[in-house]
Formats: structure tokens, sequence, C-alpha cells
């Protein structure tokens, strides 16, 4: 199964992308910030959180990034205007880590200036390996000066346990999610239970050091296991919240809610969809086979 997986992910990978663009509409609010500020309205109205993502990532030079910058103080402005219960996730590179890093601490700095004076926070996601230093420096740097910023950790990865132990005693702000990119197995783990173990044993130690942590997963199982290790604790419900990305697992979302638990939901929106639409893709290869069987006529 997973060859034949792996198989109709390299074909998603290859298909045009009008036609990656059918399938990714249900990951994405849309091109334009209106259309997240819809989609964000109407999970709020069910009383969901959200956090608002600007599509795009690694960006060739300055002015890209201070474009996409200036794309996160807008989201920033129209939470604020639409009085949205929303916050902001960034991407590094797209800010100009890999260019400069002194440059992409201004930016982010610019971006978590606005969102105090809205009493707002941002987020900054984990991207590859190759910026897992930089990013966690990044963050440091930012947290000798700012509260209303938080990291991401991937629990795939084997040194994570000794990231979080250095960054609990400062309380970070943490999501902690299984993680998304294609690693070696020299630094990540592989099986799928061996993940899950790690990820319960981080959220375990975020939790008893009293960090705030944002459980982000759409695994049934995990959900169970973080609902019992929440209760056998505890935790205060102003310590965690659930996390989910936009289009995935809805009923699952709703059950996490009406069980009287904060849920945010991770809102992309923007002209840069592909990559993150096929990264998207690669995780549901259910999704992917029907791509690939509307292609070639299969069905
Ligand atoms: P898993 O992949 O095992 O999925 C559990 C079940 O959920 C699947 O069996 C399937 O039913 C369903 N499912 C999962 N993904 C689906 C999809 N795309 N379509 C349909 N069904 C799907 N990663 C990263 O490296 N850096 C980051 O900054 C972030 N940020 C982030 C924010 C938020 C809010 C979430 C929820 C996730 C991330 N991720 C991420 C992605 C994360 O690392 C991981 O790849 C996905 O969440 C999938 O892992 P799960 O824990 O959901 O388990």
């Amino acid at each position: 199964m997973e060859l034949i997986n792996n198989l109709i992910v390299s074909i998603v990978q290859i298909l045009p992308k009008s036609t990656i663009h059918i399938f990714a509409k249900k990951y994405i609010a849309g091109e334009e910030l209106e259309d997240a500020i819809k989609v964000v309205k109407e999970l709020n109205k069910k009383g969901i959180l959200a956090t608002i993502d600007v599509l795009g990532e690694s960006v060739k030079n300055k002015s890209e990034s201070q474009e996409a910058k200036n794309e996160c103080l807008k989201v920033l402005d129209a939470i604020e205007m639409n009085k949205l219960n929303a916050n902001l996730s960034i991407k590094p590179t797209q800010l100009g880590l890999s260019i400069d890093k002194d440059f992409c601490f201004q930016q982010v700095s610019e971006l978590l200036e606005r969102a105090k004076k809205y009493n707002n926070f941002v987020r900054i996601d984990m991207e590859d390996s190759t910026v897992t230093d930089a990013t966690i420096e990044l963050y440091n740097r930012l947290r000798e000066k700012y509260d209303n910023v938080g990291i991401v950790v991937q629990a795939y990865l084997k040194r994570t346990i000794n990231d979080v132990e250095k960054l609990n005693p400062s309380k970070a702000n943490y999501r902690l999610c299984k993680g998304i990119y294609i690693e070696s197995e020299k630094i990540a783990y592989k099986d799928k239970q061996k993940i899950r173990d790690n990820y319960l044993l981080l959220l375990n130690k975020m939790l008893d050091d009293g960090n705030y942590v944002g459980i982000a997963t759409h695994d049934d199982y995990l959900i169970e296991q973080a609902y019992k290790m929440i209760k056998e604790k505890n935790i205060p419900k102003d310590k965690f919240e659930f996390q989910m990305l936009y289009g995935v697992k809805e009923n699952l979302r709703d059950k996490i809610n009406s069980d009287g638990y904060k849920i945010r939901i991770y809102v992309p929106f923007g002209k840069h969809w592909y990559a993150y639409s096929v990264r998207r893709l690669k995780e549901n290869p259910h999704l992917a086979w029907e791509i690939t069987k509307s292609i070639f006529s299969l069905n």
C-alpha cells in the first residue's frame, strides 16, 4: 500500500497546476484576504478560533520578503478591523530567514509590534530541518523582547526533546505537530507509532513544565491520549488548545469544540497555494488517488 501511495504522490507532483487546484481548494480559503476573512467569520460564529497564514515560502530576495511582510501586516489589520478571533502564522523563510537572519528578525519584529498594538499573537511555523536551528534562534531572539510570539516543534525529529528541554525554562508557547517535510531517518522517526509516542512524550514534558501548548493533530489516537493527559494532570483550559488544518476532518473539529475545548483552525490563503496544496495532498493519498483516477479516467 505504501508503494502505491508513494507512486500516487509522485504522479500528483507532475500533474498540471490547474488540476491540483480543483482538489486543493478544499485546503485553502481562497486567493484573497477577503476569502480568509469570510472563512474565519464562519468559524468564529461556531466558537472556533483561527490562525491565518499568507501562503508562500522561501522567497528569493528581500523585496519579495518585504511584500510578504506587508501582506502579513494587512492580515493583522484585518483581524482587528473585523474583530476576528484569530491570530497570524508565518513561515520564517517567507520573511527572509534564508537570505539574512538579521533582516528576518527585523521583519518579524515589525509584525510582532503590530500584533502587540492589537493585543494579538504571531506563531512561527517550523519548516524543514535545514532551518530548524535558525528558526529556534530567531524565536529565542524575539522572545527576549516579545511575549506575543510562539513556535512550532515537530514530533518526528529526534532532536525535538532536547530543543523542548532548552525552550521550556523561558515558558514557551508551542504548537506541537508531527512534522510534514521529508527528512532522513538519521534525524527523524519514520515509524507511525514512534512518532506518536514521541508526540505524547513531548506533550507531557511541555504541560508538566507549565508551557502553553497548541495540540495540532487530526490523529484520533493522539487526541484521545491528549484528553486523558489533560484530565489526569488537571491542566487548566488557559494552558492548551487543539489545532487543526482547514478542510481536514471537520467532524472531529466540531466534536472537540462541543466537548468544550478551545480549537483553532489554520486557515491559509493567497496566490502561492501550490507548494502547500501538494504537501496536503501527499498526506491524503486517498484524495491523491481520486485525482489520479480522474486524470487517467480510470473510473
Ligand atoms: P496523520 O497524518 O496520521 O493524520 C491523522 C488522520 O487525519 C489521517 O488518518 C487522515 O484521516 C486525516 N488527515 C490528515 N491530514 C489530512 C489531509 N491533508 N487531508 C485529509 N485527511 C487528512 N507541520 C510542520 O512541519 N510545520 C508546521 O508548522 C505545521 N503546522 C501545522 C499547523 C496545524 C494547525 C496542523 C494541524 C498541522 C501542522 N503541520 C505542520 C502539519 C503536521 O506536521 C502534520 O503533517 C499533519 O497535521 C498531519 O499529521 P496528523 O497529526 O494529523 O496525523
